[in-house]
């Protein structure tokens, strides 16, 4: 099938990652720093209405199964709603959800919820208040978990944590954090640091491994490879032995091991920043501009086919071992993870 988003290793690209916007209202100090950054300007960001015509393009034309909005914070975007919804009424219906930090979850879950989201992952680093102020920069910890709550009485679910663990700052919690997901019926991924913080501070050295993590947890946890497929999925997943989910199955635990087991070779991602430009992988060093064909007029198949031969560009894998390896010019916070 011609129309997909297929590339030079014979990837198809069936998910997007979507950033609704480059601003965030934490202030982690593995992404940004405490005076943030300088944001993109509003007439760069691409309106309600375009960011939905090129998610109606990427479903209609170009066999997009998965819509995922990110950021920054996605949250803060105010029509957040409104294009959930319009998403969500596209044919065939993609599978729609959020990646945020769960501030002001607990106040829009219902409209998310009513506006036909799946899912959300949420992210969080530590269930310790001290900890969660000083990694984030803001003593909100309480309302990240109100939100978490919020989502799950929505019924938006299986809500899957995401956590970045740092020597020294909260790499000895991944048990009581795995402890805490398994009682509260959240899926629990623990997450290797890649290399996009906006001060290029990241270190190898200075990184918590997958072997370290697995070997963290299972202090405390008996797991085993989960049998079900992986897809192109960042994260490889294990069974917590004894445990069950709520509401029936068994309990997961995931790692997501960019860094030392990369899974590149099996990526069905395209993304797409909040000023409207293609990206082909997290660390593309290069980017294909859709907002000027789309504000300059073109036609749907137009964009489809720029999308097309954006692909084709895609890199074998992220190159972090290489020796010439750089860090792409925009940080994490404006890819959208
Ligand atoms: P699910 O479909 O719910 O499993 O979501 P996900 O894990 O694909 O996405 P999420 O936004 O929750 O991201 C979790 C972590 O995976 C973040 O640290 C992302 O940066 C990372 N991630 C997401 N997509 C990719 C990718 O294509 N490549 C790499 N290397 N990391 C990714
Ligand atoms: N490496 C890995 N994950 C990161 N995140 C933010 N920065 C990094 C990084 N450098 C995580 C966030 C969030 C998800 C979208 O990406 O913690 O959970
Ligand atoms: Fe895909 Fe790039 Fe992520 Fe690898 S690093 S899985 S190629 S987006």
């Amino acid at each position: 099938d011609d129309s997909r988003l297929t590339d030079r290793f014979g990837r198809v690209a069936t998910d997007l990652r979507v950033s609704l916007t480059d601003r965030c209202n934490l202030r982690c100090t593995y992404c940004m720093p405490a005076e943030g950054l300088e944001w993109m300007p509003t007439e760069e960001a691409l309106t309600d209405e375009e960011v939905v015509r090129l998610v109606r393009v990427a479903v209609e034309r170009l066999g997009v199964r998965e819509i995922r909005f990110t950021g920054g914070e996605p949250l803060l975007r105010r029509g957040l709603e409104d294009i959930v919804a319009a998403t969500t009424a596209l044919e065939p219906r993609p599978e729609t959800s959020v990646t945020t930090n769960g501030l002001g979850l607990v106040r829009r879950a219902k409209g998310l919820a009513a506006a036909g989201l799946d899912r959300v992952n949420v992210s969080l680093d530590t269930l310790r208040p001290e900890r969660f102020a000083e990694i984030t920069r803001r003593d909100r910890l309480a309302d990240v978990l109100a939100g978490l709550a919020a989502a799950r009485d929505e019924g938006m679910t299986p809500i899957k944590i995401n956590t970045v663990l740092m020597p020294g700052l909260n790499d000895d919690e991944a048990p009581d954090l795995l402890a805490w997901a398994l009682e509260e019926g959240f899926e629990l991924r623990i997450i290797e640091q890649m290399p996009l913080d906006a001060g290029h501070s990241w270190q190898r050295d200075r990184m918590v491994t997958a072997d370290q993590i697995l070997a963290s947890l299972q202090t405390r946890f008996p797991l085993r490879p989960d049998p079900a497929e992986r897809g192109g999925a960042p994260a490889e997943r294990f069974l917590v032995d004894g445990w069950e989910r709520p509401g029936g199955g068994p309990a997961r635990v995931g790692v997501i091991a960019s860094v030392t087991r990369p899974f590149c070779g099996n990526c069905d991602r395209t993304r797409l920043t909040a000023d409207g430009q293609v990206r082909t992988c997290l660390f593309a060093r290069s980017e294909n501009d859709l907002r000027g064909l789309l504000r300059g007029g073109g036609s749907d198949e137009e964009i489809a086919t720029a999308w097309r031969v954006a692909m084709w560009g895609k890199k074998a894998g992220h190159g972090i071992d290489d020796p010439g390896f750089l860090q792409p010019d925009r940080p994490m916070s404006a890819i959208g993870g």
